[in-house]
């Protein structure tokens, strides 16, 4: 049985196409591997970033600011893109910390999440004057010695385990026990002292979770994170300016799946900021998003290598696989394999169509770029497309496993 159901390209309605074939920012594929000289890329439509981003602002309150989590997509060109249509970066490594500043992004709008962070991170942070959003106490003791040894306040926010969690997703990062953040009992705990401690607590980093397509349970977090927001503030030595409401918006991968509506989310949050106006005053509220922004505009893209049947399953043999697009091969995160949207990027649709089982080159069962679907008749020299494929992919991938060459990327 087939598992998706309508054509990929009919849904994935954000690319333009001509003459049956499929047009990132104006290119075929075709012209793109020209300009690449390359057979197997990612590419991404600088166009449908954009869009994002104006579903973003559109929806949400301009109270509220834009964080961009360089984790998603950290190509240079993406960021440089990016850069002035957000408000601020957030890193989650040193490398991604240069990466940011040398975007031109100002220290004060780029906050380092993230466990295990090293007294070498550390002070890289302090000495850029990033926000770092503190893991546990022994991070924030670590802290306080090396700003002392630097002669530098670091500047820090909170990141909080809350007691609840995100429901309905992707992958829950807050409520229980988590290596993420500092428990919520414990954080109120921590403010009774931190007013003696030399550092700066800008504030509180809130984030529970990712990949949600469910307005329901955003705007339950959304409520639980400002009542939170408002206690801490509350309890703080010092008002702090600024508070991180964690993101979470996700973007559909998987059949059935829908876009997500911000309708509703949006007259929440407008609600949340009146009813909470006088609590968080002055205070700089963010919602850190990353696949959201990205995921939609890119597609992955390769060419069949070699075409076979195998005791009646018809197999697309592909140059691009698990090792340049871990997350479609389904073991990202995913408990039960599902394909992404795929099609053929030359010839969308076709009067002709068969099954197929389109795999990479590697040598091992999990391989799998798309299993049993429905699609025009493909051969030798046709391009496989996987949509959204443009968050969480090169940097994401184990690129060297088997020794294939490493994908190329390109925005246009
Ligand atoms: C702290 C933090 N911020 C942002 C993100 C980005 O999530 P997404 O790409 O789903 O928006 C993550 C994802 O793991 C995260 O851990």
């Amino acid at each position: 049985m087939s598992q998706s159901s309508a054509p990929a390209h009919e849904q994935m309605s954000q690319f333009k196409q001509h003459s049956n074939a499929m047009l990132i920012g104006g290119y075929t594929l075709s012209e793109l591997s020209t300009l690449l000289g390359k057979d197997v890329f990612y590419a991404y439509d600088r166009a449908v970033i954009n869009q994002q981003v104006a579903r973003f602002r559109a929806a949400v309150p301009a109270r509220i600011k834009l964080h961009y989590a360089i984790k998603a997509n950290p190509y240079w060109p993406v960021l440089q893109h990016l850069k002035p249509l957000v408000d601020g970066f957030d890193v989650a490594s040193q490398k991604e910390m240069l990466l940011a500043l040398q975007a031109g992004m100002a220290a004060h709008d780029i906050s380092f999440a993230g466990p295990g962070k090293t007294d070498a991170e550390l002070t890289a942070a302090i000495c850029a004057g990033v926000t770092l959003n503190v893991e546990s106490e022994g991070e924030l003791q670590r802290l306080c010695q090396l700003g002392q040894q630097l002669k530098r306040r670091p500047q820090v926010a909170l990141r909080v385990n809350p007691a609840f969690e995100l429901k309905a997703s992707g992958m829950k990062m807050a409520g229980g026990a988590k290596p993420f953040g500092i428990d919520e009992e414990q954080v109120l705990l921590l403010l009774a002292k931190i007013a003696d401690m030399p550092v700066n607590l800008r504030g509180f980093h809130i984030f529970c979770g990712s990949q949600n397509l469910k307005p329901e349970a955003l705007i339950e977090a959304h409520q639980l994170t400002f009542a939170l927001a408002a206690k801490l503030v509350a309890a703080s030595p010092y008002k702090p300016d600024l508070i991180n409401l964690g993101g979470g918006f996700g973007i559909p991968y998987f059949a059935g799946e829908k876009r997500l509506d911000l309708t509703e989310v949006s007259a929440s949050l407008k609600h949340l900021l009146q009813q909470y106006d006088d609590a968080l005053s002055d205070i700089e509220l963010v919602i850190e998003l990353g696949r959201f922004l990205v995921a939609e505009a890119g597609v992955y893209a390769c060419k069949v290598v070699d075409k076979k049947v195998s005791r009646g399953t018809t197999y697309l043999v592909c140059n691009g696989g698990l090792h340049h697009h871990l997350a479609n091969s389904g073991n990202f995160g995913q408990v039960i394999r599902k394909n992404y949207p795929v099609a053929i990027g030359n010839k969308l649709s076709s009067d002709t169509t068969e099954q197929v089982t389109i795999v990479g080159p590697l040598c091992t069962p999990l391989d799998i770029l798309a299993d049993r679907v429905e699609l025009p008749k493909a051969g030798v020299g046709d391009w496989v497309v996987v949509y959204q494929s443009g968050a969480y992919g090169p940097t994401a991938s184990p690129q060297d496993f088997l020794g294939h060459p490493a994908v190329v990327e390109i925005l246009v």
